[in-house]
């Protein structure tokens, strides 16, 4: 490298380092930007010496994982957003990698983030009934995932830039896993995977495409729970599900 492009680099980097450190000081945790920047992790002194480089839409060398224990390993201990610093576990997904059919949830709740497991807790039991009793299917024949894989502080909602962040796992977990049929539970993986600003409530019952992939949103099952009433409207979305999934086999 030139001397010239030498300085103009450590100018570059001294300019960022300095920016960074006004936005820590103003408050700001965390610092997305496009490629050729810098993601920087703050500790009391400023901006961390492991700051990565980092593109929430690819990450360099995804393209080249083909099974879902290569993503799980490639996912590693995780810090490429906010939600790793709440976290225990990185809650990646169960079931068969071969399964016709995935669920997609929101994101782990408390019970998911010690166990490391999707869809543990009481909503998860609900799901649960709904493959097992309402679908006569075993948990282990379908896979489920969500749109964000740790747990969001205090079960809040998925923040856009945390899901940006974990977008291209959830396709690839889809691209690898090839399913026939997508439920998608509940607004955030609706229009995760749609690209859509839609309610729910327009958009449940509706099949729709993800990439080819038949897709119905329905209402998420921790929205059941605190809405009992709309079982039946479920119920009725599980039934076309159902009918579908049976063509596939
Ligand atoms: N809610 C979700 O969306 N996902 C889980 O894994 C558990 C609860």
């Amino acid at each position: 490298m030139g001397r010239e492009m030498r300085d103009r680099r450590i100018a570059g980097s001294a300019f960022i380092a300095g920016y960074a450190e006004y936005l820590r000081d103003a408050g700001v945790q965390e610092v997305w930007g496009p490629e050729s920047f810098a993601w920087a992790e703050y500790d009391s002194k400023g901006v961390s010496a492991g700051a990565q480089l980092i593109t929430p839409e690819s990450y360099p060398g995804l393209s080249e994982v083909h099974t879902l224990d290569a993503l799980r390993d490639f996912i590693g201990d995780c810090k490429r957003c906010k939600l790793c610093n709440g976290r225990t576990n990185i809650v990646f997904g169960v079931g068969n990698p071969e399964a016709k059919l995935v669920f997609v949830g929101e994101g782990p709740g408390r019970d998911e983030d010690i166990k490391g497991e999707p869809f543990v807790g009481r909503a998860g039991q609900l799901l649960t009934d709904i493959i097992e009793k309402g679908m006569k299917l075993k948990r282990s024949d379908v896979y489920i995932a969500n749109v964000v894989k740790c747990r969001p502080p205090e079960n809040r909602n998925p923040e856009e830039d945390e899901i940006a962040a974990c977008e291209p796992f959830l396709k690839k977990q889809l691209d690898i896993i090839k399913p026939e049929l997508i439920c998608a539970l509940g607004k955030f993986a609706a229009q995760t995977l749609l690209k859509t600003k839609d309610p729910i409530s327009s958009l449940r019952g509706n099949w729709r495409e993800y990439e080819g992939i038949k897709l119905i949103p329905t209402f998420h099952p921790a929205y059941l729970l605190r809405n009992p009433g709309d079982k039946k409207l479920v119920w009725a979305d599980v039934q076309k599900l159902m009918a579908e999934y049976n063509k596939t086999i």
